[in-house]
């Protein structure tokens, strides 16, 4: 099992400017490198009105823009709760950026009551996150906010 408190940890340590851009490739390179069975992991950001564009991520190159009414990023953006998606092929409107993902976790990030942006997983193993996933991430997401300046 993933030990979230000990990935917490590790990514406050990795967090040691407070730049977004700087804060948002490394988060994704952690969550990518430290949890197991995952092909995408990275940020999508909430630039445009009602619009998530592909922010920093590891990788392959995924699908942008994405507008709150699309997909399963979408879905995270417009009601600002996590999505966690066992099957995304059971999920309305899901998009698919690589065939091989089969599982989805969305946290959106919410910054001064505004919807930043989300973190976005995919996983080739369809169940991939339980509810201890889901907030262990959530909690990883929260780390990477306090550390972070967004203006
Ligand atoms: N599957 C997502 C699109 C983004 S990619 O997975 C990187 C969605 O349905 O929103």
């Amino acid at each position: 099992m993933t030990d979230y408190a000990l990935l917490g940890r590790q990514l406050e340590m990795l967090l040691d400017t407070r730049d977004w851009i700087t804060n948002a490739a490394q988060t994704a390179a952690f969550i990518n490198e430290q949890i197991p069975d995952l092909n995408w992991a990275g940020f999508y950001l909430h630039r445009q009105p009602q619009t998530l564009l592909l922010g920093p991520f590891q990788g392959k190159p995924a699908c942008n823009p994405i507008p709150f009414d699309k997909g399963v990023c979408g879905a995270a953006a417009r009601t600002r709760q996590t999505q966690r998606v066992a099957d995304v092929h059971a999920f309305p409107g899901h998009i698919a950026c690589d065939a091989a993902s089969r599982a989805e976790l969305v946290v959106p990030l919410i910054v001064n009551d505004e919807v930043w942006g989300v973190l976005d997983m995919d996983s080739p193993q369809p169940n991939r996150f339980s509810a201890e996933d889901q907030s262990g991430i959530e909690a990883l997401c929260r780390i990477f906010i306090a550390a972070t300046d967004f203006t």
